[in-house]
């Protein structure tokens, strides 16, 4: 199985060092890479410090990236992680927005000095419009308190309430230091009061959507090997057996699954969050399509109402601004803005404005080229969406009918 991760939390409380740490604990990182960076740190006379790792991969995949969140995969014995590093700072709110826009789960890291600081409220609400429904919490740095269980207990307890208040049902906290590797990969000792899962046993006990949803497929990429045409893509719910007729939409195309290829082996199905290549008889089709069984299809549509917040710049009805769900890109027409939402305490704070500007959240009537969406409630792989202006992503939402 494969899990999207988002990683958020204020600055300096830990993400990159546990990214480092994660990588490096599931033997992710190659050995040369390793010894480089150890001998990097030498150099500088620093403590060796995992964040390193992500530094220097940090510059290599920031070339090949249009968004500037990093992704970096590891495999545990039970699963792939995509994990994304979302910096912690204000600025970068928006960043956050698109990486935690693919994530299917979330994992906050705060720090046991520091405990809840000004964005974490924020992200909070972000990563609810965004239906992140599982948020597991580290408590990060706790060599750096003793190991304190008191210390743990109160940061805990202030997370937890503030967890509560944006209605997440959350009781998975960790008492971890990242730098060290407690509780992340190996149980900690010096912590014996703390009994339950480490975060790896936490992220391996991830169930996704489950299967009883409809089959929905996100086409991301068409090739030719040896003259047979291979559609890369990834089951977003629901299962696909070979031999299934499906339809893609908006394209309309009808067609059998001959082949379902993952890697270089051939399987005889696939379920949620298989990143997969299927092969079909002919037909056109399109990065952006969507498929799904021919007696439940994806509906095209080309309005919907949905609830977004604004990171960026400023939104007017009547402009048209670039809409991605999935792999799919449209022009959408701002048709209406419904009521105008504080993005703190989510109240409703006017009605039907002409305008809504940076940090706003609204309830809004897109009008759209085709597209394939799907309620956030049923699908939320395919019910989130983000904004896209003049090339920047001004801001992300939630399909609500
Ligand atoms: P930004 O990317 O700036 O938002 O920060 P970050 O959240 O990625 O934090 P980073 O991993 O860069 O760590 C910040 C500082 O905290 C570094 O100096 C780390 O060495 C330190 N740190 C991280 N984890 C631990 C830990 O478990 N214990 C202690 N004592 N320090 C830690
Ligand atoms: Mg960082």
């Amino acid at each position: 199985m494969n899990v999207n991760v988002v990683l958020v939390g204020h600055v300096d409380h830990g993400k990159s060092t546990l990214i480092g740490r994660l990588l490096y604990d599931s033997e992710s990182l190659m050995g040369e890479r390793v010894e480089e960076i150890q001998k990097l740190a030498e150099e500088y006379k620093r403590k060796f410090e995992f964040a390193y790792f992500l530094d220097s991969f940090e510059d290599e995949l920031k070339e090949e990236r249009t968004i500037d969140t990093v992704s970096l995969m590891f495999k545990s014995k039970k699963n792939y992680y995509t994990i994304t590093d979302v910096p912690g700072h204000k600025e970068f709110i928006k960043n956050m927005l698109t990486g935690a826009s693919h994530a299917d789960v979330a994992v906050l890291v705060v720090s046991a000095e520091e405990g809840v600081q000004e964005q974490t409220r924020r992200h909070m609400f972000l990563l609810k419009m965004l239906g992140i429904r599982q948020v597991f919490v580290v408590v990060n740095k706790m060599d750096a308190v003793g190991y304190k269980s008191e210390q743990f207990e109160t940061v805990k307890s202030q997370i937890g309430m503030l967890l509560n208040s944006f209605g997440f049902k959350t009781e998975v906290f960790i008492p971890i230091s990242a730098m060290d590797g407690d509780n992340v990969y190996r149980k900690c000792e010096v912590m014996d009061w703390y009994k339950g899962p480490t975060l790896i046993e936490t992220l391996d006990g991830v169930k996704l959507s489950s299967d009883e949803k409809p089959l929905r497929f996100v086409v991301q990429d068409i090739y030719s090997v040896d003259s047979e045409r291979i559609i890369a893509g990834r089951v977003e719910s629901g299962r696909l057996q070979k031999g299934a007729e499906v339809i893609f939409e908006p394209s309309g195309t009808k067609g059998e699954i001959e082949r379902i290829i993952v890697f270089d082996a051939d399987l005889e199905e696939a379920e949620a969050g298989d990143s997969i290549g299927v092969v079909i008889t002919a037909g056109d089709v399109k990065r952006g399509d969507v498929f799904g069984l021919l007696k439940r299809p994806p509906k095209p549509v080309n309005e919907f109402l949905g609830e977004a917040v604004l990171l960026d710049k400023s939104m007017r009805k009547g402009e048209t601004l670039e809409l991605r769900c999935g792999t799919a890109k449209v022009a959408c027409k701002i048709k209406e803005i419904k009521e105008k939402i504080n993005s703190e305490t989510g109240q409703v704070i006017g009605e039907r404005p002409e305008e809504i500007y940076e940090h706003d959240a609204a309830t809004i009537v897109f009008a759209t080229e085709p597209v394939v969406v799907e309620k956030f409630a049923d699908i939320p792989e395919l019910g989130r969406f983000v904004l896209v202006k003049a090339d920047k992503n001004i801001g992300a939402g939630v399909v609500l009918n």
